[in-house]
């Protein structure tokens, strides 16, 4: 049957991230981040866009929660901006940051929508360096245990980072991110410095023996071969290795997988202790999809590795969609991660959408795109992998990074033009019927 129906302890919920919603970024007592340093640094975002107003969230929020709320989300997963509790990364406590997420907290107990809070969704305080410097991990462990003494009676569930891939390769080896170096060392060297971070948070949570599950959030990135030959499996192999295991392996097993240094000829900064610091009781495990691809070997290609075309229809981020590859993914990651409880804690496309006259967005790309993920979530949970929640992104059109304002992933439209004001498309409304088992 292919209908949509989950069980009612499905977590179903949106998700955001501070610096892509909340604007305000001088206001509050908010310190500075990387991505306010590099969103305006001219060049690297498309028309120069930034986060300063992004949707104004900041404001806004108990209308967002209003259509979470409308729609019948019973989860929202959103992240922290640590430099409006420490605007300087460290000691100083900025005590209306602390109180601005207790407000926000607050609206959405009152209206029954569990939160689910990112600690870290890239906006590293610029006082703080990059993630090369080591001392970010200890920063971030003290940001960290603050949060969970602070909120403990409010947040349950808490995700340590998001997509540590992205702050590390993306950031400094493909530059494409905050603070947009392309340095091969670096990028490893920050791979571990968060991965320690994550560890570190993790053993002061235990430690504080308060009620809540943690978790980390990963993209996981699981290239599959072109072909069956033993060259082209072995350097699929190699990128899961070094875009995924290089975060799954530490956590799970104590150790990175092998090929890291002798394929890439470096060394990873481990210092003593690293490893079992790393190697922590999760409670669960977030995956991010959107997409999957396909590489073979190449002589000439950088690591040797050549990404194939596809013949799958793109998003508007050029993304093919493959549904199946979602069923294969969350395998492959059960497999790695002891089968612990595994969330979708993202998924969704960009989509080039018409805001009509009688304000209505017709996104039906979204609506197939959501419907097919969908469908192999349920495979999945009846193959018995333990999912336990699927989060769309997002709740709103938000700033995309680097590619600013110029990609849409919401299933609430932004009016930019207009006061930034909501408006629901059909995707938003097809997930509500979905939650309520009508699809
Ligand atoms: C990130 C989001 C981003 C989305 C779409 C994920 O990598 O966590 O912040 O907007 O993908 O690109």
């Amino acid at each position: 049957m292919n209908d949509l129906v989950f069980k009612d302890n499905f977590v179903f919920g949106c998700a955001t991230a501070a610096y892509q919603i909340e604007g305000a970024v001088n206001e509050g007592g908010r310190g500075k981040t990387i991505w306010d340093d590099f969103s305006h640094t001219p060049g690297k975002i498309f028309n120069n866009e930034n986060g300063d107003i992004a949707c104004d969230s900041y404001h806004r929020y108990k209308e967002d929660i209003a259509i979470l709320k409308e729609l019948g989300f019973s989860a929202y997963r959103f992240s922290f901006a640590w430099s409006r509790i420490f605007p300087n990364g460290v000691k100083e406590i900025n005590r209306e940051g602390v109180d601005y997420y207790h407000s926000l907290l607050e609206e959405l107990l009152k209206n029954n929508i569990t939160p689910y809070v990112t600690l870290y969704h890239w906006d590293l305080p610029s006082a703080l360096g990059d993630w090369t410097n080591r001392e970010c991990a200890y920063a971030f462990r003290d940001y960290a245990k603050f949060c969970f003494k602070e909120y403990s009676s409010e947040v349950k569930n808490w995700i340590t980072l998001n997509e540590p891939f992205c702050s590390s390769i993306v950031s400094h080896y493909q530059g494409r991110h905050a603070p947009g170096h392309q340095d091969l060392n670096e990028a490893i060297t920050s791979a571990h410095h968060l991965n320690l971070a994550h560890g570190l948070a993790v053993q002061e949570f235990r430690k504080l023996n308060i009620e809540g599950k943690i978790g980390i959030t990963i993209n996981t990135i699981y290239p599959q071969a072109a072909s069956k030959l033993k060259e082209d499996v072995l350097i699929a192999d190699f990128a899961k290795a070094c875009q995924t295991d290089i975060f799954i392996s530490p956590i799970f097993k104590g150790e990175y997988p092998s090929q890291i240094e002798s394929m890439l000829k470096l060394k990873i900064p481990i210092e003593k202790d690293d490893l079992n610091n790393i190697n922590q009781k999760i409670d669960f495990i977030g995956m991010n999809y959107y997409s999957e691809s396909l590489v073979k070997y190449d002589e000439n290609s950088p690591f040797k590795m050549k990404e194939v075309n596809s013949w799958q229809k793109t998003t508007e981020m050029g993304w093919s969609i493959v549904p199946k590859g979602l069923l294969r993914f969350l395998r492959t990651l059960n497999n790695d991660t002891d089968n612990i409880d595994i969330y979708i804690t993202e998924n969704g496309m960009a989509c080039n959408d018409i805001l009509t006259s009688d304000m209505r967005v017709h996104d039906t790309d979204r609506i197939e795109y959501f419907r097919q993920h969908l469908l192999y979530c349920k495979k999945a949970i009846e193959e018995k992998i333990p999912l336990k929640g699927y989060f769309a992104w997002s709740l709103l059109d938000n700033f995309e990074w680097a590619y600013g304002y110029s990609k849409r992933f919401g299933i609430t439209y932004v009016d930019y033009q207009n006061n930034c004001k909501r408006i629901i498309k059909d995707s938003g409304y097809f997930l509500r019927d979905v939650m309520l088992s009508l699809i």
